[in-house]
């Protein structure tokens, strides 16, 4: 993995080498943290992060969801990202914000630890390789069900959840695979262990509903807002596992991974790139760029400078309420 100079940890911009935490923290043994993957890109007019208060949002959803307040207002955690990106000296990144519970009592009841927050910015190509991008994966159901929310709360990018992709993931790449797909606790298609997932299918796209146990991927609803703006029928609605193999196109869309073609699924053929993914896939890569206009409303081109010296505490921690403004 290509580092970079600074995190920005707790309100501090900190050398990566320095951006630690305590072996007792929270989060390290229960799970109990929250995250975003986001990308900023190389754009004409500068470097932009791709909807990043979209982002913001979800950070703070997935941590109310786990009864966290964000330490720091979103808007702070939005300028010191500008920064950070600025700081490191990068055009285009991978974005990671985690907020968590850090050291105190241990235990399960994690109410007394403090909420505590980073950002780290970096080159990070396609997860699933820059190939993959360009050309296409192979995809097998996975044998774990994605997290039901009977325990869980699919909504949430809660760090601890992911174990569940994580198993999938593991299993996937060990029998051959690039990409394991989960369904969810009823059966039905729900999403790859990073990405959502859709189908097209005599000229319909489709793709599972809020219902099935999804995470609200933002690049799911970008790619939906596309299609439907070049004149597709999107669908969403459950998805039998069938249904995956006998797609004419199938594809997945997430930050970590952007728009890629599944070839084969569970050993089934479906093809090379269809004609819709590989529209839809420049459409989205046009929007990513800033080189469509009717989405410039998704960039948030980024204006360092607000923050002076490297190492002072800059930002304030805020906590309760008005952490939420
Ligand atoms: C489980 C899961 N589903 C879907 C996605 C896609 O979400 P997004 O497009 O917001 O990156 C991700 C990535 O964040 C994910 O981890």
């Amino acid at each position: 993995m290509s580092t970079a100079d600074f995190i920005w940890l707790n309100g501090e911009f900190v050398a990566w080498e320095d951006a630690k935490v305590h072996v007792l923290t929270h989060a390290l043994h229960y799970g109990t943290s929250v995250f975003e993957g986001e990308r900023a890109y190389e754009t004409e007019k500068g470097t932009a992060v791709f909807r990043h208060s979209d982002h913001l949002d979800r950070l703070e959803n997935s941590a109310k969801l786990f009864y966290m307040d964000l330490p720091f207002a979103k808007e702070q955690i939005r300028e010191a990202t500008h920064e950070l990106i600025s700081r490191n000296g990068l055009r285009s990144c991978y974005i990671r914000p985690l907020v968590w519970r850090g050291h105190g009592p241990m235990g399960l009841d994690p109410e007394d630890n403090p909420v505590e927050a980073m950002v780290a910015a970096w080159e990070w190509p396609s997860f699933l390789g820059e190939k993959a991008k360009e050309e296409d994966i192979t995809a097998k159901v996975s044998s774990w069900r994605r997290i039901s929310p009977e325990s869980l709360i699919p909504q949430s990018k809660a760090g601890g959840q992911y174990l569940n992709s994580v198993l999938a993931r593991i299993e996937a790449k060990r029998g051959g695979y690039e990409e394991g797909i989960l369904l969810d606790d009823k059966g039905h298609v729900c999403e790859g262990t990073g990405e959502n997932v859709f189908i097209v299918k005599d000229g319909v796209i489709v793709t599972p509903p809020q219902t099935a146990s999804i995470l609200d991927g933002i690049s799911r609803k970008s790619v939906m807002e596309i299609a439907r703006d070049l004149g597709h029928t999107v669908v969403e609605r459950d998805v039998a596992r069938a249904e995956l193999t006998l797609a004419d196109e199938v594809f997945l869309v997430g930050t970590a991974a952007e728009l890629v073609a599944v070839s084969a699924v569970d050993d089934i053929e479906i093809g090379k790139p269809g004609e819709v993914t590989l529209e839809l896939q420049a459409a989205y890569e046009d929007a990513l760029y800033g080189r469509s206009e009717r989405y410039e409303k998704w960039l948030d081109y980024i204006h360092p400078g607000s923050i002076e010296s490297v190492n002072a505490p800059v930002i304030q921690r805020i906590t309760g309420a008005a952490a939420r403004s």
